[in-house]
């Protein structure tokens, strides 16, 4: 199934449960409390919170999102990203956890045909309701329920506001993807079990200091991964491989000399989608906030093209692919084109001006410090202001010599 059905086909289930297809929001937040739109209930978040009325009791989106707290995951494990899309079904004040996992798995198992001995649960520990409605109302063995604590099962956007426990879904890809440890399950950090899908009983605001106020009127907010679910219905065990990245990854392999599982070149087919949207929603490369993480993310880019072996820019390049890919379902990025590229253009070239005389003096400190693995903080700083590394670069590339950065 392409990924592009797979957008529909979520959409329109929704619909037919009478939910209101809504559009998803930029990846430039309303909110204060988050640099960057990093789920599909941000734009909704004062309406969980009672202080605006709900559009729709029911709503659906598919929502653009960009977490940059996996960016060094990227490239090296099948499933993270800093750019992916949502998709989500959000009830406020409407239907709550037993409709939720009813319809979650009413679509998994009958619209998109998972089969159901591949498919395990989890729920927050102390939430037994949820684990009822899976036993009891869902009618599944026991076995495949597991019950994790609040770091894995409590589910919120940041450190205040909406938030409450959560039932992940997961797609068991096979002992072969397994870590082999005993205690290997859903959760677990390696390969095997992937979640697919988050749904959220908000039902608290977590205020200042940390408290959990109850809220009057209880929502769901559901978020599925599309790369994921993507990979699982295209019968691949990496998200890499679909038909979202394809044909980036085959543009990428065409100008170096990466292979087709290269981290390098699967960090930029990432940081390619994610530069696009966020030039296309009014972020500038900059030295602080989301300019800054525009500028880490091109740079990066930068420097992983180099160690492929590319010559050249590329950036422009590839982001006319996710363009030509995106367009239908995000019309702004077509408008916003020239903008794009002009801006990609600009800072690729300052960035590559500098790039090789930057890891020159990188090296050398590597010598110096040879005794001490310990990078100054007037070094850190000579690489940011004369060679352009943003100081994350400096620490990326010092961790991955064994070095730390004053
Ligand atoms: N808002 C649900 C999630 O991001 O998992």
């Amino acid at each position: 199934m392409k990924s592009s059905e797979i957008k529909s086909k979520f959409i329109s289930f929704f619909e037919s449960k009478g939910h209101k297809a809504m559009l998803g929001s930029s990846l430039v937040p309303k909110d204060p409390t988050v640099l960057l739109t990093l789920a599909g209930m941000l734009q909704f978040k004062p309406v969980f919170l009672g202080q605006e009325k709900p559009p729709y009791r029911r709503v659906t989106t598919v929502q653009k999102c960009i977490r940059m707290v996996d960016v060094e995951r990227v490239g090296k494990t099948p499933r993270h990203h800093t750019f992916f899309e949502m998709l989500g079904n959000f009830s406020f004040g409407d239907y709550f956890k037993k409709e939720a996992v009813q319809f979650a798995w009413e679509l998994l198992t009958r619209e998109f045909k998972l089969p159901v001995t591949r498919l395990k649960i989890a729920v927050f520990e102390k939430d037994d309701e949820a684990y009822d409605i899976w036993r009891k109302d869902i009618g599944l063995p026991a076995e495949i329920i597991f019950r994790l604590d609040e770091e894995n099962n409590f589910w919120s956007a940041g450190p205040t506001g909406p938030c409450g426990p959560c039932s992940e879904i997961y797609y068991d890809l096979g002992e072969e993807f397994g870590c082999g440890k005993g205690d290997c399950g859903p959760g677990c950090d390696c390969d095997r079990f992937l979640e697919i899908w988050n749904l959220v009983f908000i039902q608290y605001n977590r205020d200042e200091s940390g408290q959990l106020l109850p809220l009057k009127q209880k929502g769901i907010d559901t978020g599925m991964g599309l790369e994921r679910i993507a990979s699982v219905l295209q019968g691949k065990s990496d998200n890499f491989e679909t038909d979202l990245f394809v044909p980036l990854i085959r543009k990428i392999m065409a100008i170096s000399t990466a292979g087709e599982s290269d981290p390098s070149a699967r960090i930029i087919a990432d940081h390619a989608r994610a530069v696009t949207h966020l030039i296309a929603d009014g972020v500038f490369p900059d030295n602080t906030g989301r300019g800054y993480v525009l500028r880490r993310l091109i740079r990066r880019a930068v420097r992983h093209g180099k160690m492929i072996g590319i010559k050249g820019p590329f950036l422009v390049d590839l982001s006319s692919t996710v363009i030509a890919q995106m367009e239908e379902a995000y019309p702004a990025l077509r408008e916003k084109s020239a903008l794009i590229a002009a801006t990609l253009k600009e800072e690729e070239d300052n960035f590559m001006a500098t790039l090789d005389n930057g890891m020159k003096l990188f090296g050398e400190l590597q010598e110096a410090h040879k005794a001490d693995k310990k990078i100054t903080g007037e070094e850190a700083f000579r690489l940011h202001d004369t060679f352009g590394f943003p100081i994350d670069l400096t620490i990326e590339l010092a961790d991955e010599s064994g070095m730390k950065v004053d």
